[in-house]
């Protein structure tokens, strides 16, 4: 089974837990990029960012490679505002995932209620293997290790 990971990460913390799940699935990482700036200045950007996430804005983004290759795509993002980011928001719009399987991650500082079944609304054609939410909390201390392991073994199955 050819797997990719593909996440989108503004300061690290998704991207860490992404590229934790792709070495042991032994799949293909891929970094979402939003175009947007969103770093600098931080009490600004970070209500634009909020505000984008609330409205569902999509943004402009650049990723290397295309599902289409794939049989199962694991999508990650960051929890904002409640919501998905942009980024990750227009990749499951701009990427061919219907009749895939997919699997989303996501990492937040809260909570993460609707950001599965938000992602999940979004590829209705889309075959969902499964989920994982993490607390950026655990990333950062390293205890998220066993929780992606245990997830990309049941990913494997
Ligand atoms: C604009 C913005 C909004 C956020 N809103 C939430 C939120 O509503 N709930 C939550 O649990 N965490 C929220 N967070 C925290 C991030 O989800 C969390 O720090 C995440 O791990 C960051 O991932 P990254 O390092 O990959 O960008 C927010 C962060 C940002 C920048």
């Amino acid at each position: 089974m050819k797997i990719l990971v593909a996440c989108y990460s503004r300061t690290g913390t998704t991207k860490e837990v992404g590229e934790a799940i792709a070495k042991e699935l032994g799949a293909d990482f891929d970094e979402i990029v939003d175009l947007k700036k969103r770093t600098g200045l931080p009490p600004i950007r970070f209500l634009i960012a909020g505000k984008d996430a609330t409205r569902k804005r999509k943004t402009n983004i650049k990723f290397e490679r295309a599902a289409a290759g794939y049989d199962l795509i694991v999508i990650g993002t960051p929890v904002w505002a409640g919501n998905i980011t942009p980024a990750v928001r227009t990749y499951l719009g701009a990427q061919r995932l219907d009749g895939k399987k997919v699997a989303f991650f996501c990492t937040y500082s809260i909570g993460h209620e609707k950001v599965f079944d938000e992602m999940k609304a979004l590829v209705p054609k889309s075959v969902v293997v499964g989920t994982l939410g993490i607390p950026a909390k655990e990333v950062k201390a390293g205890d998220y290790l066993k929780r992606a392991k245990e997830f990309a073994e049941s990913l494997k199955k």
